[in-house]
Formats: C-alpha cells, structure tokens, sequence
C-alpha cells in the first residue's frame, strides 16, 4: 500500500460519516494521523473504531466558534501542528422558497459559510507552513435549483472563500482548494428529513440528469481529497476539483 501521506496530521470535520468518513478512512491508511470531527459522539465513537489506527474523534460544532481552540489543542498535544484540514462538515436543506424560515437559513449559513471561515481562520496558528487546505463545496454550486437557494449559494461562497484564502496564505506556502462533488449516497438526504421513497425518487432523477447515469461513490471523493491534500497537487490552489459524472459541464 502507499503512504501518500506518511506521518502527516490531517483533521477532518465532519469525519464520522459520508464523504468525510470515507476521506479519514483513506488517509490513514496512507499514513496520516487523523482527527474527525462531528456533533454526534455516537458516530465518532464508530467511525474511530472502525479508521482502527492512528484516529481520534473530538466532538465540536463548526457553528459554534468557541469549540475550535479547543479542537485544535487537542490536536497539537496528540499529534502536533496540522498539514491538512479538511473542511467538510455540512448540512442540506432543501424547502420551497416561500416556505423557507429564517432558522433554516441561519442553520445553513453558520455550518456552510461561517462555520467554513472559522474552521480554516481558527487554525491558522495551529497550521504547519506548506499545508494543504481542501474544503467540500459542491456541484450545485453553479446551478439553479429549486428549493435549494440557501445551500447552492452557501457552496458558492465556500468556493469565494477559497480564493481568498489561498491569495492570503500563498505566503506561508499553503495551499486552499475545493473539491466539488456530484450527487453521492451518502445520510446527508436523510438528515435533511427526507422519506426513504423520497430519497429513492430524487436519486433516481439526480442520476438521470448526471450524464454518467449514476451517483458518485464516497471512496470517489475520498480519492479526490487524497490528491488534494498530497504533494500530487503541488502546484494547484485557489482551484476546484469537480467530481461529479460530468453534471457540470456537458
Ligand atoms: N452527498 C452529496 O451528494 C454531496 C454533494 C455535494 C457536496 N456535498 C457536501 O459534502 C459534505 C459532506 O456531506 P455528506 O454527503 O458526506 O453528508 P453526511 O454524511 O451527512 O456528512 C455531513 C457531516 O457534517 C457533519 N456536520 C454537520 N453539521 C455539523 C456541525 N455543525 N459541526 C460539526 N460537524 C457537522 C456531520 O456530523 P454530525 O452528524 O455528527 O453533526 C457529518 O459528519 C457536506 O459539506 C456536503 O454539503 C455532499
């Protein structure tokens, strides 16, 4: 097996399920030291017995930005100062506009806007010069899609957040990239309230609307972060990496 990452310190939140789960699970078996993150300490528990090695889960809400000096001390006094942070935690909802309150749309901009500025400004002291930064945005982020004008324009401000951050780190030689996935299996459409028929209906229409006909798999993007986050992407930032079967641009 390769060991892309030998050694290195990577912090993922929301690491103990779907797409984050699958990158931790990915990178220490590449020989990174991982911290998950997530709300919910059942799941963390799990997810870390199941990396099995070199793991550990911290709960922490990336709304709350009083919980990431704790995190991120937790993580210099087990493992030492970070060389990768992925920014992932997020969360869908999906309501027709005229029904869209005003909790909705804070629940979406403090985890999917202000939580990804605090997550990347909090660990700028905790960050080992020549790091590599990835933060989850998403296809839809170029679309119009109806009922989802909250979460397209939160995952269109992670890609403005992205460019700005990587002009004012290009300094310290740290790198900051999207990585934009197409529709993927993963428990987001549950917790977004959906019905199992429901998630049945809409994965069937996403796949019919995605040229490749099919969702993408979390080891997909898994793969995608490990380029990102590897000296494999050397010379890339500010950038976005698309996953997502050709829904984008064909
Ligand atoms: N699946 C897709 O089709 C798709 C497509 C494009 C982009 N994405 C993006 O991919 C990312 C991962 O989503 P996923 O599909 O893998 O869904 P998921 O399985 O629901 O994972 C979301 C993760 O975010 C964590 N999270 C949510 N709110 C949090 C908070 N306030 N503080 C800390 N952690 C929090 C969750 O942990 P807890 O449950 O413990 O809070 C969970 O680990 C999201 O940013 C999503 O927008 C997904």
């Amino acid at each position: 097996m390769s060991q892309k990452l030998e050694n290195k310190v990577a912090v993922i939140t929301g690491g103990n399920s779907g797409i984050g789960f699958a990158t931790a699970k990915l990178f220490a078996n590449e020989g990174a030291k991982v911290t998950i993150t997530g709300r919910n300490a059942t799941t963390i528990d799990t997810a870390v017995a199941e990396i099995g090695h070199n793991a550990i889960g911290v709960i922490s809400d990336v709304a709350d930005v009083n919980s990431f000096e704790p995190l991120y001390e937790q993580v210099k006094n087990t493992f030492g100062k970070i060389d990768i942070l992925i920014v992932n935690a997020g969360i869908l909802i999906v309501s027709p506009l005229e029904n869209f309150t005003e909790d909705m749309f804070d629940q979406i901009s403090n985890i999917n806007y202000k939580g990804v500025f605090f997550t990347v400004q909090k660990a700028l002291p905790y960050l080992n010069d020549g790091a590599s930064i990835v933060v989850t945005s998403s296809t839809v982020a170029n679309k119009g899609m109806a009922g989802m004008a909250a979460y397209i324009s939160s995952k269109a401000a992670e890609r403005a957040l992205v460019r700005a951050f990587a002009a004012e780190l290009v300094g310290r030689n740290i790198r900051v990239n999207t990585l934009s996935p197409g529709s993927t299996a993963t428990p987001v459409l549950a917790k977004a309230g959906f019905t199992p028929e429901q998630i049945d209906e809409m994965e069937t229409f996403l796949k019919s609307i995605t040229p490749m006909k099919r969702n993408g798999t979390v080891e997909e993007m898994a793969k995608g972060f490990l380029f990102l986050a590897s000296d494999d992407s050397s010379y890339m930032t500010g950038g976005d990496l698309l996953l997502d079967g050709g829904f984008s641009n064909l």
